[in-house]
């Protein structure tokens, strides 16, 4: 969705293809099914004018590149599921056959290196009887973070061109030519490396933070004091440097438990991206322990949970470390009162058996302890609303109250 509107911001003609019917009516309407900041905006912009959502494959050969954005979640054993990756090639396979003009088909969807060439190149192309001059490759990964989508779009820090051949890796160039940013030509399988290592380290810098937060705990000292020191060196930057619950959303997670799979079938033991994980998983555990010690059993407990969602400002709650925080507290035998402005209804598919509540003093009300899960703005305003609580014992999972004294898992 983001790069259809964003590259119809940059000028060009987009055909979205969304196979869902519900979600092509849904868009059709200028209406979005998740929140994503501007996006609407965007969508209403455009759609009608150079967007146009359909679930029809038929325009592609009318068109000069297809942009494959589908989703690669995990599989239960960490590897990535390429189903509907393959299935949207095929479909685009299709297409093409007949087509006589030059076609450039971009994997943009997350996909373990290697992807494109055994598996997207050989779907599209069977059953084709055209020659490989017809059809250009190229690998382009996005680095887009939710819930500043756009922004990351309009002003990436780099593009990353990979392609099969010069022709297809220019024609790249040429439709991202309105942005202002270094663009670096590549292969296609080192492309697709390109954006699993970028998350794997990025995940990597979070849970060195955390391990060493969990560490600075036991000293009584604070890691954000220490990591302010750290990131002031221009070789570490303070970027990913918070510690906390740790890392969740549909990318950190799922991305480097795609590349520990893939290093294990390469006969690699993948021991720094393991303990990645491994500190990760321990992160929401700590927090209920901490919990537990501050409150006793946890038994009959009320215990407010303040965010859902994996960080602000999205309703995105896939792998968030409230799951894990909540299903640990309701394992303990807590009660459990939540909120989060936006994904109430997400966790709600998710989690049943908590009382959702619509605000966050509905949340504190007679709660024994409250626990801060998502860095939303509207909870570092939170004051008065405290004193609604049986006992105020309040430990953040992120640290945005942490001035006014409040204990956090790392601090
Ligand atoms: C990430 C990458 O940043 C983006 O480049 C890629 O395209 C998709 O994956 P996103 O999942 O939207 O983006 O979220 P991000 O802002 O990176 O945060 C991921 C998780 O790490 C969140 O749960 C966040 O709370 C956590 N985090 C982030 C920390 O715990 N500490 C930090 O210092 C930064």
């Amino acid at each position: 969705m983001v790069s259809s509107v964003c590259l119809a911001e940059l000028g060009h003609s987009v055909d979205l293809i969304e196979i869902d019917d519900a979600k092509v009516a849904s868009l059709n309407s200028g209406r979005v099914p998740i929140y994503e900041e501007g996006l609407e905006e965007m969508l209403v912009k455009h759609i009608d004018h150079c967007l146009k959502v359909t679930p029809d494959y038929d325009n592609i050969c009318n068109t000069d590149a297809t942009f494959v954005c589908v989703g690669t979640p995990s599989l239960s054993d960490g590897s990535a599921d390429l189903s509907m990756i393959k299935s949207a090639s095929s479909s685009i396979g299709e297409a093409l056959l007949g087509s006589r003009k030059y076609h450039v088909v971009v994997v943009k969807s997350t996909v373990p290196p290697g992807t494109t060439e055994k598996v997207v190149i050989p779907e599209i192309l069977e059953n084709r009887h055209l020659k490989n001059q017809d059809i250009g490759f190229a690998m382009n990964p996005e680095f887009l973070r939710e819930g500043r989508a756009i922004k990351d779009f309009m002003k990436p820090d780099r593009i990353i061109i990979g392609s099969a051949d010069d022709k297809a890796g220019d024609f790249i160039e040429s439709v991202y030519r309105g942005l202002n940013a270094p663009m670096i030509r590549t292969g296609l399988t080192e492309a697709e490396m390109v954006k699993y290592a970028s998350n794997a380290f990025l995940a990597t810098k979070i849970s060195f933070s955390n391990e060493v937060g969990n560490i600075c705990k036991d000293l009584g000292i604070d890691v954000y004091e220490v990591m302010k020191g750290v990131g002031m060196d221009h070789r570490i930057n303070q970027y990913f440097l918070n510690a906390g619950a740790g890392f969740g959303g549909s990318c950190f997670p799922k991305d480097v438990s795609a590349l520990i799979h893939l290093a294990e079938d390469l006969d690699e033991d993948p021991i720094l991206l393991k303990s990645v994980m491994a500190i990760n998983e321990l992160q929401p555990k700590r927090l209920v322990d901490l919990l537990e010690k501050r409150i006793g059993h946890l038994s009959g407990k009320r215990v407010a949970v303040l965010g859902l969602a994996f960080k602000d400002n999205t309703d995105d709650v896939r792998a968030s470390r409230s799951i894990y925080v909540i299903s640990e507290l309701k394992r303990r035998g807590a009660r459990v009162a939540a909120y989060d402005p936006k994904a109430n209804n997400s966790m709600q598919s998710i989690l049943s058996d908590v009382d959702y509540c619509q605000n966050a003093a509905e949340a504190l009300n007679n709660a024994d302890a409250c626990l801060i899960m998502t860095e939303w703005p509207e909870f570092s305003a939170l004051d008065r609303e405290f004193d609604r609580m049986k006992t105020k014992v309040i430990i953040e999972g992120r640290r945005i109250l942490s001035c006014a004294g409040f204990e956090g898992i790392c601090w």
